[in-house]
């Protein structure tokens, strides 16, 4: 198919030097050049759904407070009081106004100063300031409230380029939060991120996949700032060996779909999701034994989207096998998030840095799923500061393995560059090419 068009920097063998990860200056300019420039996420749609909720959203060292307003509009503002500087609002709830607790100074939702305790004390001085919140531009895709600092940012859409065309389909406006998690992680926030860039480490990470998870060999294209990684090669039958291990084809291909998702299910609980592992069971009713895998495992989609159907939560109308096929496995959404998505539900990745010490983040993953109405189970962020020795399924727990030791081992005097894997791992190389042109301040502005 034509629809992975080269773009020049693809394939090219691009080095990433160490200090990309380890360096507190790099970390400094990133904080300098980066996050005050682009377009991110602070939360989904559905955290904040009536008049009055809000999230709080802290970034290097910003902190971020969302709003849905009473017009039900949303808005961000810096979370600093004008004041003497106090953070106003933290973590996430339901307000009528923003009252900073140290003297009383009161903000409404839209951030104009309502309240300045003995403000006669200024003798008018004040009426020439301005000691309302200072504004981000917003803007929604996808159910996600994205914010920008810069107040000359290009537009949301403008930034997102291609990403609606390869991931509107999937509709992850209707999906909700299944589970969610929070994980203080000891490494830097793009070694986090980039274990989910690219299927290069599933044959050696997650060799269990190996038996099910069919030809495991992918490519991988920039699309502008954003990429993304596939099976278009390959188009592996899910539920039957990789060609890695030299076995022949099961005689019977049910079970090993079977297996397939409920290894998904099981050890990861994100992408796939439980109604497709039910629903795959019935491949045994179905189907003879002799079926052939291809067939087994198209079944088991279909009987997966017949559960959608039943549960009230249907199918995105929109995602054809030709835009399934098109928009391949993964995403990086420019810089900080990686998505995986499937008609009935998707993994979202996000990680950014913790402090000013360039080996910790903060990194979440979100397993979205669509819900029948009324059904959304209203999932909370699920925190851990500390996650020595705590398991979050054994696919989470075998990528987070790599991330402390990658770190650790970018340190050593022996490594000086990274070196992505030229078809497989662009994502990569092409999150540091542009990473690269904001922070050492020859991006576009
Ligand atoms: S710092 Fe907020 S009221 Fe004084
Ligand atoms: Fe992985």
């Amino acid at each position: 198919m034509s629809v992975h068009k080269l773009e020049t920097m693809d394939r090219e063998f691009r080095k990433i030097p160490s200090e990309n990860y380890i360096s507190k200056d790099f970390l400094k300019k990133e904080n300098e050049n980066l996050w005050p420039r682009v377009w991110q996420i602070a939360c989904r749609e559905e955290e904040i759904p009536n008049p009055g909720d809000y999230i709080v959203y802290d970034i290097a060292d910003e902190t971020i407070v969302v709003v849905r307003g009473q017009d039900k509009s949303i808005r961000a503002f810096f979370n600093v009081c004008p004041h003497r500087g106090r953070q106003i609002m933290e973590g996430c709830g339901h307000t009528n106004n923003f009252r900073c607790i140290y003297h009383n100074w009161t903000f409404d939702l839209q951030g104009k100063n309502i309240v300045v305790q003995d403000k006669k004390d200024w003798n008018g001085c004040l009426d020439a300031e301005n000691i309302d919140l200072v504004g981000l531009k917003t803007g929604t895709w996808g159910g996600f409230v994205f914010v920008n600092m810069d107040p000359n940012c290009e537009t949301l859409e403008d930034y997102l380029g291609v990403i609606p065309e390869y991931l509107n389909p999937f509709e992850y406006e209707n999906m909700r939060y299944r589970w969610a998690l929070e994980l203080h992680v000891d490494c830097n926030w793009k070694v986090a991120l980039e274990a989910f860039m690219e299927g290069y480490h599933v044959a050696a990470t997650h060799s269990q996949l190996l038996e099910i998870a069919g030809d495991d060999y992918t490519q991988s294209f920039s699309r502008g700032i954003h990429s993304h990684f596939g099976y278009w090669d390959t188009n592996p039958i899910m539920g039957t060996p990789s060609p890695r291990l030299k076995r022949e084809m099961p005689k019977d291909a049910r079970p090993g779909v079977v297996e397939f998702f409920r290894q998904m299910e099981e050890d990861f609980g994100a992408i796939f999701t439980d109604r497709d592992y039910e629903a795959a069971k019935k491949v045994f009713d179905a189907l003879p034994a002799d079926a052939d895998p291809m067939t087994v495992f198209g079944t088991a989609v279909m009987l997966g989207q017949k559960a959608a159907e039943e549960e009230g939560c249907g199918y995105p109308p929109n995602l054809t096998p030709e835009a399934m096929y098109k928009a391949g496995t993964g995403w990086n959404i420019f810089p900080n998030c990686v998505s995986l998505p499937y008609f009935d539900g998707a993994v979202w990745y996000r990680a950014r840095p913790n402090g000013d010490d360039p080996s910790k983040c903060i990194f979440n993953i979100w397993s979205l799923k669509r819900y029948g109405p009324g059904k959304e189970p209203g999932a909370k962020t699920e925190v851990h500061e500390n996650i020595e020795g705590k398991s979050f399924g054994l696919i989470v727990d075998q990528d987070v393995a790599n991330m402390t030791k990658v770190q650790k081992g970018m340190k050593s005097r022996a490594f000086d560059v990274a070196r992505p894997n030229p078809v497989q791992e662009v994502e990569i190389s092409n999150l540091h090419k542009h990473l690269e042109r904001y922070v050492l301040g020859n991006a576009p502005r």
